[in-house]
């Protein structure tokens, strides 16, 4: 069976998660990590078996990959995904596509033109609930929707958002819990109603600007 050659870059909090599946998949070569930390980067390429590197291009540049995952700072999306579009690369990216509405969609322009798959992850919309709601909306069960709304409940203290240095800042988060957790809650809502004019997608747009 011919593997796909797979990098993972960004070695923090939401690495193991991509590690994990890539690492037991059979069609799936985990070849390469990597993150500026260099212990960081390290330590998971011995733990994954592979090589590691500190700089992206380089390994773009080293390895013939099929596909990375993009674990990075928000900011860090769309540079890594053009990058790797150009190249020819796949790329699954770590949400939000990005934080600015422009950045996405020279992301998608991007892959476009260079014939690569771009996914983002979200999860939650593969959670049974969700599914069942999904198939109970498109089958009518459920009616026709008239209005949403959605709450997220979820607690970050200040310790979370002091184990990295990019959390909270508009820069290179974008934001803080609308962007990186609420996200999450406002892609369900997006999904379920399938209307690309409804409100939560215009607070998106309205936040990335
Ligand atoms: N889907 C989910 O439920 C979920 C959960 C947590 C995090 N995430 C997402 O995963 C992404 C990463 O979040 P995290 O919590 O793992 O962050 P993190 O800060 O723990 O990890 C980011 C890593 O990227 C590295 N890095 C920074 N700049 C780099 C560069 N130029 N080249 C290589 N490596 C670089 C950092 O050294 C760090 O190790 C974010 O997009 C976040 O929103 C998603």
């Amino acid at each position: 069976m011919e593997k796909l050659r797979v990098a993972i870059i960004g070695c923090g909090n939401i690495f193991l998660m991509h590690a994990q599946p890539a690492f037991i998949r059979e069609n799936v070569e985990l070849v390469a990590v990597c993150d500026i930390k260099e212990e960081r980067a390290k330590e998971k390429a011995e733990q994954f078996k592979c090589t590691y590197y500190t700089n992206y291009l380089e390994l773009f540049e080293k390895e013939n990959l099929d596909v990375i995952h993009i674990c990075l700072p928000h900011y860090l999306h769309a540079p890594v995904a053009i990058e790797a579009a150009k190249r020819k690369i796949h790329v699954l990216t770590e949400k939000p596509m990005s934080i600015h509405y422009s950045d996405a969609q020279e992301m998608v322009e991007t892959a476009k033109n260079n014939g690569v798959t771009l996914g983002v992850i979200f999860q939650n919309r593969y959670n049974p609930g969700s599914v069942l709601i999904k198939e109970m909306l498109q089958n009518g069960t459920l009616g026709k929707i008239k209005s949403g709304k959605l709450s997220v409940t979820w607690d970050r203290s200040d310790a979370y958002y002091l184990t990295s240095d990019w959390k909270g800042t508009w820069e290179k988060e974008g934001g803080g819990v609308v962007i990186d957790q609420a996200i999450h809650t406002m892609d369900l809502m997006r999904w379920f109603v399938d209307d690309v004019n409804m409100s939560t997608r215009q607070l998106v747009i309205e936040h990335m600007k």
